[in-house]
């Protein structure tokens, strides 16, 4: 019958457990790839040293100033450190020609929001510490000198690739006058979602975002960096930021990859790039499940084979209606018959709304899997008795079951006896971003 029939065209977004373990295997390779010196050149995964060696204490303080850029929010944040924490925290919208415009006309609306929001909070008058969250492949030359690699998620700005993002962040600084500050450190926003959490939990060594896009950064042993051309000093490690998101780009994961993924692929601004990123983030979770949907609309297996105008539209569907879909009770489709209804499709029957359901749920539980055998390869790696992973992100945020599946799927995927724990890092990038510019002053002054 129809479900059966629905159920069929949705089980290659179904990974057996051998895939999975496949992928592990792979990603582990990959990842060997992007450390090694010689072999990071053709690497997919670039796993680039972030400059930051060590964890904060829980003793920092200060006050600092944050832009986190690269999220689904661009913000500018206040900070406060120490016996009594704050935190103050305003949202500037980056206008889509922004985004995909000139990289100074990019840099330009940075820097007016960060003056505004110095001149409202009445902040003028300090020299204030700054770190800058820019969540894009960066190739870091030193904590204060992040090169950007390429843009990935929606960003497409001109002349900013192979740049130094810190350079063009303090040249629009200076071309408006009117700024006063110093920028203590770059960072991606794993590194921040790692640092934040790290700051209370003394386990935590890896930052995961699912979000817009995924990424995760773990701590690495100096001796397995071949590729570090730092100094040797204590502690010997460093986070490395893998940027995970280009697993995938050379052709290594064709072999669970499907006509949908090939479809966003195509279709978007980067294509060939960020491959692992498109089949788990929340840029592209939606899209897959529309595309799924229309094909078991014109199949006849959906609403009487009669689709709407909105749902023929790309990005119509947003991430966010998996998680209102999933998140209705058993048995009653509320969530699910309100998204069909601002979709257009309003005389949907229990059973239309039971397999739209399975879609999105093949669809999250797809990429809650993937994003665990990349948590599962990364706690291999550290294999320490107990570790905790700070995450954030919209996505892992969101969904009412990404935790759960997640969590259980690392539990198959890693050595037996480890212990794991998956914990929200809320606020990751603001206080992370002034939790890597007091470690940084620290170690400065040692
Ligand atoms: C936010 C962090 O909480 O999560 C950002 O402050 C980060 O730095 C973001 O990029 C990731 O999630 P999303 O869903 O906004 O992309
Ligand atoms: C993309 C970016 C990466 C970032 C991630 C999550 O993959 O390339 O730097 O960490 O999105 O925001």
């Amino acid at each position: 019958d129809l479900t059966n029939k629905v159920k069929d065209i949705c089980e290659e977004l179904i990974l057996s457990h051998e895939s999975l373990r496949e992928v592990c295997d792979i990603l582990e390779e990959e990842l060997n790839k992007g450390l090694g010196r010689d072999s990071n050149p053709e690497a997919a995964i670039k796993c680039f040293p972030t400059y930051v060696r060590e964890l904060p204490n829980g003793k920092e303080k200060g006050r600092f100033l944050a832009l986190d850029l690269g999220g689904t929010n661009f913000r500018v944040l206040l900070i406060q450190l120490g016996e009594k924490c704050s935190m103050d925290s305003r949202i500037y919208a980056v206008p889509q020609p922004i985004m995909v415009g000139s990289g100074d006309g990019l840099f330009d609306h940075i820097a007016e929001c960060l003056s505004s929001f110095i001149k409202e909070r009445e902040l003028g008058d300090e020299l204030l510490p700054l770190g800058f969250t820019f969540s894009f492949p960066c190739k870091q030359e030193g904590l204060t000198k992040a090169r950007l690699a390429r843009w990935t998620k929606g960003f497409k700005c001109a002349g900013v690739e192979g740049r130094d993002v810190v350079e063009l962040l303090k040249q629009a600084i200076a071309r408006r006058g009117d700024v006063r500050i110093k920028i203590c450190a770059v960072l991606n926003d794993t590194t921040g979602t790692l640092m934040s959490c790290a700051w209370k939990n003394h386990n935590c060594r890896i930052g995961l975002i699912v979000g817009t896009g995924t990424n995760a950064c773990y701590m690495e042993k100096l001796e397995r960096v071949e590729l570090w051309d730092g100094d040797q000093d204590m502690p010997k490690q460093v986070i490395i930021n893998t940027e995970w998101g280009a697993f995938g780009d050379n052709g290594c994961l064709d072999f669970i990859r499907t006509e949908y993924d090939n479809n966003i692929d195509r279709e978007s601004i980067n294509p060939g790039r960020q491959l692992y990123e498109k089949m788990i983030s929340g840029m592209y979770m939606g899209e897959i499940a529309r595309q799924v949907i229309i094909r078991l609309v014109s199949e006849g297996l959906l609403f009487g084979g009669k689709s709407s105008e909105i749902l023929e539209e790309k990005g119509s569907f947003f991430t966010k209606y998996i998680s209102e879909i999933e998140s209705d009770k058993n048995g009653d489709f509320n969530n699910c018959r309100t998204v069909l209804e601002e979709l257009g499709l309003n005389n949907a029957t229990d059973t239309d709304c039971a397999n739209v359901r399975h879609v999105c749920e093949c669809v999250s539980r797809r990429a809650a899997y993937l994003a665990a055998a990349g948590v599962s390869v990364l706690l291999n790696r550290i294999d320490e008795e107990s570790v905790t992973v700070a995450v954030d992100g919209s996505v892992y945020r969101f969904h009412p079951h990404f935790h759960n599946l997640m969590t259980e799927q690392i539990s198959h995927l890693i050595k037996p006896g480890m212990k794991f724990d998956l914990m929200l890092s809320e606020d990751g990038s603001g206080r992370g971003a002034a939790l890597v510019a007091a470690v940084a002053s620290r170690s400065e002054s040692r």
